[in-house]
């Protein structure tokens, strides 16, 4: 008898035990190697530190792993950041807030990769004006790259290291000292247990239930969804399913985008499990708010995001964005709500969501190759 479990790994991080078809699909695991192929480039020399940083840039945390960024580079020493538009993700994200969160993450990024070569990176946003409602084609950034003596910055070590950790954690608390020292800046905070914790698990969970269970937005996360590791080479972007258990569910029919999006199939069924099985064990929950959500804050909470997340990886720690309950669609207005009345009393603005805990790393997630997001000068 054929053991009938397929195991689902959603980017890279062995999670479901499901059941259906058999393993008679021995498949050998196709590589998915060319779509990690960036993160061994970075640190190598292309000469031009422009280019040097920017490999460590295109490693930013982005919403979905649309890197929707466009770079021209511009005279001897300037580059100007553009967002590509039609990698946003409307449903999911109308308004462009997570969009621009990414951007900060991948500008901060860029200043430390610059920084560590002693280079400062002068960065100035939005400089022909921040669009009021959603991004339009004026730049997000333009950045000065100046021999200024720029100190490197510690956390810059953790870049090749930090993942995005969907696989449940271990039930360990991680101690209140080391969680202190992660969400040591003004605007964050962190729960390891109480009533607040309880809560926002709830949050969690329902926000997570209502983005799956609305037609709009859980289409447009089955759209980008790539499915075994050709489809992960041909786009190394957006949600990456890949592994042997992977391909023979996909060669036996019951992993496919349209299943995913079929309430009561299999593999809806699967997805829906993986996500909350992944909320239902966070050890702790972190948040970092803003003052507003203005462009401009929504680069710094970027910035700020990026920094929260390789402090994590600093102390060992698996993190999670869980952005469900912070979306601005319209059936998530309640939750969205919710959080706020929990953690901005004072009429901030919730800007991440974050789940943290003890697992073992994921392979590093796809990335485009930094050609293909540059820029010809008009
Ligand atoms: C603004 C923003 C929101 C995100 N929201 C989620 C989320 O809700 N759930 C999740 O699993 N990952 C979320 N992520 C993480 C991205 O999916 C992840 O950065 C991307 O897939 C690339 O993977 P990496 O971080 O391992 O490089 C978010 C990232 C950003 C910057």
């Amino acid at each position: 008898m054929l053991t009938r479990r397929f195991v689902l790994q959603a980017a890279g991080a062995s999670a479901v035990v499901i059941g259906a078809g058999a393993s008679a699909y021995a498949v050998l695991s196709p590589s998915v190697a060319s779509a990690q192929e960036p993160w061994l480039r970075a640190g190598q020399r292309f000469g031009d530190p422009r280019l040097d940083a920017l490999a460590f840039a295109i490693l930013a945390p982005n919403p979905h792993n649309r890197q929707p960024w466009l770079i021209r580079l511009e005279g001897n020493d300037e580059l100007q950041v553009f967002c590509q538009l039609d990698r946003r993700l409307p449903r999911t994200d109308p308004l462009d807030r997570q969009i621009v969160i990414g951007f900060g993450a991948f500008l901060e990024l860029l200043r430390m990769a610059a920084a560590k070569e002693g280079i400062a990176a002068d960065i100035t946003p939005f400089p022909e004006g921040a669009p009021v409602g959603r991004l339009d084609s004026r730049p997000v950034a333009r950045v000065r790259f100046t021999a200024a003596g720029a100190a490197a910055d510690p956390l810059f070590a953790e870049v090749l290291r930090r993942r995005t950790v969907r696989k449940p954690f271990s039930p360990e608390v991680p101690a209140e000292q080391t969680l202190a020292g992660i969400f040591a800046e003004d605007a964050t905070g962190f729960s390891s247990g109480g009533e607040r914790h309880a809560a926002l698990r709830e949050i969690c969970l329902e926000g997570w239930a209502v983005e799956h269970a609305y037609a709009p937005t859980r289409a447009e996360s089955t759209t980008l969804t790539r499915i075994g590791a050709a489809e992960v080479v041909a786009n190394p972007d957006g949600i990456a399913l890949y592994g042997a258990p992977i391909e023979a569910a996909r060669l036996a029919g019951p992993l496919s985008r349209t299943a995913m999006d079929s309430p009561g199939s299999w593999a809806h069924g699967q997805v829906e499990t993986f996500y909350s099985k992944a909320i239902e064990s966070s050890p702790v929950f972190g948040w970092l708010l803003g003052r507003g959500d203005s462009q401009v804050e929504r680069l710094d909470a970027g910035r700020r995001w990026l920094r929260l997340h390789l402090a994590a990886t600093r102390e060992g720690l698996g993190f999670q964005p869980l952005s469900q309950a912070l979306q601005e669609f319209a059936p998530m207005a309640p939750l969205l709500d919710r959080v706020h009345a929990l953690l901005a009393p004072e009429g901030e603005r919730v800007h991440g969501l974050f789940r943290l805990g003890f697992a073992s790393s994921p392979p590093p997630a796809p990335r485009w190759q930094l050609e293909t997001r540059l820029i010809e000068a008009t």
